[in-house]
């Protein structure tokens, strides 16, 4: 029985959702612990591609359950698009799909909120994905959220959202200067969609208690990346939630000794979108080129990412972070054609060489990345699937990682497709 997580060791968009895919046909369930739909998690396979926001990533690889759990902050308008998506793909839901009732609901009004406040935020704005997500985590840990649950009293219902809407309006209209929210507009716009989102309502805490009693294997699949953690992240810059390994306890009702497998997904070279620091980025034709190999834009909102050089401190970091014991390696196969190929394995702060990642975001911006400089394969790994097909030099580069991380690569990625893999 595995019980594994599945962290971004990055800021995200690392190829979680192609792991996920690929490692779910093990899974007696799969499971969303944290964040909503600004996640954009990528699955190829056969000629389909399809981008999952909030749906776990385990319904097209075997008949895993999937099961979107009390850590998502869920928006129920995104959640029936989403529904509707994945079943034009021949997939049926109902006995595949379960919602946590204690799940908090993203309402229009977040969006509206996450939007103002970006505005006005000016030229310090975070760079969010305008999904809502902070202001619903904020209802959440003030009391004022509407659960999943709440959804069976449409009367009570109906009773709160007016009643937080009517706070909201007077501070869209005296502190940010926008138009107010009708509520009788909104909860036409609601109530079809939680029609359909409510049979898919659960105890999943339960549901997960006894597959684990059941010793099935579970993965726990992480939204965005250990860097944009709120607690743990480039503070201001990062999302409202935990995507490392205690949230997917928090976020699951899986009790920690329960984990078995701490996995680690980081691309080959570092992305991140929105703002914030990013030691490695690189603001020139190598970072052009690693956005254009790489086809680095946002899942979710299209946005070009930011690229730069793979990032060993900010990885180390990551993995002492969430216990990683084993990683993933993904889009090895966008550095093929570079000359060379650099690593980051220092920073130079204040005068002074080192490997500690500075939890003072004004810190993490002023270090400069010391570099080791590897010679590149300059042939194609594109869909090798075994590790000894790889060419040398690429094995040498993959050895070099885990010789200063500690922790093996159980999965090395070749391309975005399922079959691209290998598995070590
Ligand atoms: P996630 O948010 O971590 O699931 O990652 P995204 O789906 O946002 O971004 C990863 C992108 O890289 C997607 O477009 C994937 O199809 C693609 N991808 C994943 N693994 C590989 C790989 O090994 N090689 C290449 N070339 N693309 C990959
Ligand atoms: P996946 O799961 C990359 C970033 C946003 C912004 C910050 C806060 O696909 O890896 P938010 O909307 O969460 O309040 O935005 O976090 N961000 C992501 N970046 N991948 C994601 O998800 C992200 N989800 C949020 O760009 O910088
Ligand atoms: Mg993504």
């Amino acid at each position: 029985m595995a019980v594994r997580i599945i962290i971004g060791a990055q800021w995200g968009d690392e190829g979680k959702g192609k792991i996920v895919d690929r490692l779910s046909s093990d899974a007696a369930y799969v499971v969303r612990y944290q964040g909503g739909a600004n996640a954009g998690h990528t699955l190829k396979f056969d000629d389909t591609t399809i981008v999952l926001h909030l749906i776990p990533s385990g319904m097209f690889n075997g008949d895993s359950k999937c099961i979107i759990g009390n850590g998502v902050v869920i928006d129920p308008i995104a959640l029936v698009n989403e529904i509707k998506k994945v079943e034009a793909l021949g997939v049926d839901l109902q006995n595949r799909l379960f919602i946590s009732s204690s799940a908090h609901l993203i309402l229009p009004y977040h969006k509206v909120l996450d939007n103002v406040k970006e505005k006005k935020r000016g030229s310090d704005a975070i760079g969010t994905t305008g999904r809502g997500i902070g202001p619903a985590y904020v209802s959440k840990v003030s009391r004022i959220g509407i659960r999943m649950n709440d959804l069976a009293n449409t009367e009570k219902l109906e009773e709160s959202i007016k009643k937080n809407l009517a706070d909201i309006n007077l501070a869209l209209k005296n502190v940010y200067n926008e138009p107010e929210l009708d509520a009788d507009v909104m909860m036409s716009e609601l109530l079809p969609a939680i029609e359909v989102v409510k049979p898919y309502i659960r105890n999943t805490t339960e549901i997960l208690h006894q597959a684990l009693d059941n010793g099935e294997s579970i993965l726990l699949e992480g939204a965005q990346g250990s860097l944009l953690d709120v607690d743990h992240g480039t503070y201001p810059y990062v999302t409202s939630s935990s995507p490392t390994a205690g949230g997917a306890c928090t976020g699951s009702g899986i009790p920690p000794m329960a984990i078995t497998h701490s996995m680690g997904i980081t691309k080959a070279y570092c992305t991140r979108v929105g703002n914030g620091p990013f030691p490695t980025e690189l603001n020139d034709e190598t970072g052009e080129k690693l956005r254009k190999n790489g086809q680095e834009f946002g899942a979710t909102t299209g946005r070009p990412r930011r690229c730069g050089w793979l990032d060993l401190v900010a990885l180390k970091y990551a993995i002492r972070l969430n216990g990683m014991n084993e990683l993933s390696l993904t889009k090895l196969d966008v550095l093929d054609d570079f000359d060379t190929i650099n690593v980051c394995t220092h920073y130079e702060l204040d005068g002074k060489l080192t490997t500690v990642f500075p939890l003072n975001t004004d810190k993490v911006s002023e270090v400069k990345p010391v570099y080791k400089t590897f010679d590149g394969w300059k042939q194609s790994t594109r869909n090798i699937t075994s590790f000894d097909e790889l060419p040398g030099k690429t094995r040498n580069y993959i050895r070099f990682i885990e010789e200063y991380t500690g922790v093996p690569f159980k999965v090395v990625s070749t391309g975005p497709k399922r079959s691209e893999t290998i598995i070590r």
